[in-house]
């Protein structure tokens, strides 16, 4: 079974963004974090960064001939206000967990609406690099 992990806009970036709200880790050792869950919960896991809306939405798009299990999304800012990846979301046909590696319910007010919630399996907010690994328990758990 493979899992999709999608990190989104800026991500890239880990390490270098304020701390206090994603913590000192770059991408790097955050996908290792992730490559090492997934294999002791029996995945593989397919990891993207993307920072353009587009290729979110078509590698969402590519899902639909079943070569994942389930899919693991962080979409920074886009959460927020992305039409476009809420709709691709909502026509894939895997559970699929939103990631946030900060609490968006603990910060500015425009964070607090994610476009994404309603059509997501579910939602994991808070717990940092830990937010992606308490979303591949819940794929192991729901599939
Ligand atoms: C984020 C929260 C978003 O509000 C923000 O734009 C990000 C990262 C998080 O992981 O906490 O880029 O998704």
């Amino acid at each position: 079974m493979k899992i999709l992990v999608i990190h989104g806009p800026n991500l890239n970036i880990l390490g270098n963004r304020k701390k206090e709200y994603y913590g000192e880790k770059n991408i790097e050792e955050v996908n290792r974090m992730i490559q090492s869950k997934a294999k002791s919960l029996g995945f593989k896991v397919d990891i993207f960064q993307y920072n353009c809306e587009g290729d979110i939405v078509s590698k969402l798009n590519s899902t639909l001939d079943d070569e994942y299990s389930g899919i693991v999304i962080n979409a920074g800012a886009y959460t927020h206000y992305s039409i476009a990846i809420r709709d691709a979301i909502e026509s894939v046909r895997v559970p699929t967990i939103e990631v946030h590696l900060s609490n968006i319910y603990g910060r500015e007010e425009f964070r607090r609406i994610s476009m994404i919630a309603p059509v997501c399996t579910g939602q994991i907010t808070g717990f940092g690099p830990y937010s992606y690994l308490l979303a591949l328990e819940a794929i192991k758990y729901l599939i």
